[in-house]
């Protein structure tokens, strides 16, 4: 038995997931779902973002499948950093694959390039707050070990978030990167010519490639989304620091159909979460029009993570089949409901498997 935990979350998550996880069960009746409740409506009927029991438990599995969470009637940032941020840092889950390969039915062109995000520091960091209050962090949980202290006042209000990079959590990232890269080519990018954090991000870059007697090509973030729009082929896999990697493959999605196109895992030692790299779209949700190839595309992902290799590719097949036939998502201009396009492929998953 294989046993995933499933976060539906809010708006097009709790949309699209449940379903994803139904045809899942049909092709593959040895995968068991446990599903958590984590949400924003939760969260605005019992003030609970995620308990502290429930992140115990979901360390407990190889896998999760996470829809996406937040809503407009929560205050930003609330609901994003007190359950995926969170989850991200508590189960270790220090690299982030975002690949942008385009279904050439859907785009016309073949754009196939991987981002590998970092995920744990950087910009998206809790040593934040404002001067003119007395702010102490103190962190030991067995990866870092800080002490600090922040007591400054200004005649102005200032807020601040301190950006952060460790030695020790870059290197095993970098070897991670290179050995998912192989021998494609890769860029490293970052902003080392304006944020001096990022010379040891380069420097790792460096040192960790010797090994894999890897060229490794760098570029600036900036100069990177430019070229990335206007010559995309130019790429294969990007590495890119926290922030950066988060708009970049936003970016790129839009350059293989979509964020509707976009999978995402969260790959830590022990732990790992799969989810589309949108968010809960509440502009469409409930309406039956989100595209839910990324959250399909993010579950062949996860299986082929815990070598479910052979479910994993008779959905990824399938939804090549069900796209090649001209059944197309209303994102991309075509009449394929949400349900509808998940039933087709579910339809010829079964098809497929009967083969077999
Ligand atoms: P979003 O990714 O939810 O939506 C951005 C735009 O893309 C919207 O116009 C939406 O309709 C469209 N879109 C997204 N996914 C689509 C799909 N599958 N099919 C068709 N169209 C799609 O980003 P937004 O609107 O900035 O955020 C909404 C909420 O989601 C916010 O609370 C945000 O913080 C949260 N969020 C959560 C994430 C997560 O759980 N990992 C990631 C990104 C945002
Ligand atoms: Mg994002």
């Amino acid at each position: 038995m294989v046993d995933i935990a499933v976060i539906p979350g809010d708006g097009i998550g709790k949309e699209i997931i449940p379903k994803v996880c139904e045809m899942l069960s049909t092709i593959d009746s040895s995968i068991d779902f446990t599903y958590y409740g984590i949400s924003s409506e939760r969260y605005l009927n019992k003030g609970i973002t995620i308990t502290d029991e429930e992140i115990e438990d979901l360390k407990s599995y190889k896998s999760i499948l996470f829809g996406a969470i937040g809503d407009f009637s929560v205050k930003p940032g609330v609901m994003e950093q007190g359950v995926i941020l969170k989850l991200r840092k508590e189960l270790d889950l220090y690299m982030n694959i975002r690949p942008a390969i385009s279904f050439k039915a859907i785009t016309g062109n073949n754009i196939n390039m991987t981002i590998l995000r970092e995920n744990k520091e950087d910009f998206y960091s809790d040593i934040s707050g404002n001067f003119n209050e007395h702010k102490t962090f103190n962190k030991n949980d067995g990866f870092y070990n800080y002490n600090g202290d922040i007591n400054i006042e200004s005649d102005d209000q200032i807020y601040y978030t301190m950006g952060f990079l460790s030695r020790k959590n870059l290197k095993r990232f970098f070897r991670s990167a290179y050995k998912i890269a192989g021998s494609e080519n890769i860029t490293v990018t970052d902003k080392a010519n304006a944020v001096p954090m990022y010379s040891l991000w380069r420097e790792i870059a460096m040192e960790e490639a010797e090994p894999f007697k890897r060229e490794i090509a760098f570029e600036y973030a900036d100069s990177l989304a430019y070229n990335m729009v206007r010559n995309p082929k130019k790429y294969s896999y990007v590495i890119a620091p926290n922030l950066y990697g988060d708009i970049l493959s936003d970016m790129a999605s839009s350059l293989t159909g979509g964020l509707g196109y976009a999978p995402s895992g969260n790959i830590g030692d022990k732990s790992s979460m799969f989810e589309p790299v949108h968010g809960s779209a509440p502009d469409i949700a409930g309406k039956n029009i989100a595209n839910p190839v990324a959250s399909i595309l993010s579950s062949i992902m996860m299986l082929k993570h815990i070598n479910q290799t052979e479910t994993a590719s008779i959905i990824e097949k399938s939804l090549e089949n069900v796209i090649g036939e001209g059944i197309i998502p209303v994102e991309s201009g075509g009449h394929a409901g949400t349900h509808e396009f998940i039933e087709k492929v579910k339809n010829q998953c079964s098809l497929l498997k009967n083969e077999i």
